[in-house]
């Protein structure tokens, strides 16, 4: 069965087979009068109307869609999410807010390790509620497919609960789940004076049940201080990626403590925050082709600087952006909010956001042979916006302009 999608504004990155980086990041395609047709869930062809509807004859086509020049776009991809959890931790807020830093906060049991008592807690069927709740919302706003981490269990039975229900959110709502295991996102209480006997049993027995059952497609670390160091950073790791399982981290998100050099050394497919990492270190990066994931929302929840997007997109490196959704530090599920602050406070174009919030953000989590990019052959996951360009996202500030959904060419919302 196939579909036509005319009189659309179509602006898309093209997807050379790799992140687009540089200049590159910036370069969209524009189709004013676009068309698109769509057959079996699938891109048959692009461009512009007249060259779409060229030997179509009305036979050929079983569902013609006028999109009144609305603007159209491929569906965004937020690559780092933290969206299965238990309870918020609005109280934890109004601290931040009174001044007490979010690490400090940690050190003293709240934070990550409030979220991992409460999931622990909850019962497989609740914590599935809360996540899909958050999936649809996500949708709504034009999240077609989401990268979605473990890592509030921190044990190896709440860490697999969380995987399977990360998983089964993926089966059960239109959007792709990408699942990732993070059992080392914090140092559990009990292993308070410990921490390599910790790294240990994320090595020695949490990673081996997670890669036989299957679960899981990355792994992911905290590398921060006082948190996960470098040296168990790149343990973890190396155990992963032995075990067959991609490999990201969260780089230098408060502090400069190498974390983004260590993704060079170990060529991760992400670093992901880097609100404080260094040149060499961004340079290294590049080098290597990681993808810098930024994640402005938690720079704007925890009013620190934002992550210098110029410099890395000058240095050649390509970014990404995602939303971190988490109940500490950058509690949103809208890719618009953040395409609105990476243009607004890190300088973005809104060529580069847009490349960065789809085709770049689906190389990040291995998705990009499928989605990211209106080319010939992928998932037709793409959107309408109520205005003329991708800039609207940034200034139709506070709101979503995302007036359709489709996932596999077919309208969800
Ligand atoms: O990416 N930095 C570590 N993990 C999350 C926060 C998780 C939380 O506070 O619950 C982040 O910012
Ligand atoms: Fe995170």
């Amino acid at each position: 069965m196939r579909k036509l999608f005319r009189n659309a504004n179509i602006f898309t990155p093209a997807d050379p087979g790799r992140p687009l980086a540089g200049r590159a990041q910036g370069a969209i395609q524009v189709f004013e009068r676009g068309a698109m047709r769509v057959r079996n869930g699938r891109i048959e062809k692009i461009g512009p109307e007249a060259d779409v509807l060229d030997g179509l004859s009305p036979a050929d086509v079983a569902m013609e869609t006028d999109c009144g020049g609305a603007c159209l776009i491929p569906g965004f991809v937020d690559p780092h999410t933290h969206m299965c959890f238990a309870e918020r931790r609005e109280a934890e807020f109004s601290l931040r807010l009174a001044g007490t830093p979010y690490l400090e906060i940690l050190k003293q049991g709240g934070g990550i390790l409030s979220s991992v008592r409460a999931t622990r807690a909850a019962s497989e069927a609740d914590l599935y509620e809360t996540t899909r709740r958050h999936v649809l919302s996500a949708l709504r706003l034009g999240t077609t497919t989401v990268e979605i981490k473990s890592g509030y269990g921190l044990d190896t039975e709440t860490e697999l609960k969380m995987l399977r229900v990360i998983a089964r959110v993926g089966r059960e709502t239109p959007s792709d789940v990408v699942p990732t295991f993070l059992g080392a996102h914090a140092v559990p209480e009990a292993f308070r004076d410990n921490p390599d006997a910790f790294a240990d049993l994320v090595i020695e027995e949490m990673l081996p049940a997670v890669s036989a059952q299957g679960i899981a497609r990355f792994c992911d670390v905290f590398c921060e201080e006082g948190v996960f160091s470098v040296a168990q950073t790149r343990r973890i790791l190396a155990a992963a990626l032995k075990s067959g399982l991609g490999i990201k981290l969260h780089a230098d998100e408060v502090h400069d403590l190498g974390g983004a050099g260590l993704a060079a050394e170990l060529k991760a497919i992400s670093a992901d925050h880097l609100l404080a990492a260094g040149d060499a270190h961004i340079a290294a990066m590049a080098a290597a082709g990681v993808v810098a994931n930024l994640l402005p929302g938690t720079a704007y929840s925890l009013r620190k600087p934002f992550a210098r997007a110029r410099k890395m997109i000058e240095s050649g490196l390509p970014v990404a952006l995602a939303t971190d959704c988490n109940p500490g530090s950058s509690y949103t599920e809208s890719m618009p909010f953040i395409f609105g602050l990476a243009v607004m406070n890190m300088e973005m174009t809104p060529s580069e956001a847009l490349t960065a919030a789809t085709l770049n953000a689906a190389y990040a989590v291995g998705m990009a042979g499928k989605t990211g990019s209106l080319d010939v052959g992928k998932q037709a996951d793409f959107l309408l916006l109520d205005g003329e360009s991708p800039a609207i996202l940034a200034y139709h500030a506070g709101v979503s302009p995302v007036s359709a959904v489709y996932k596999h060419g077919e309208r969800i919302i």
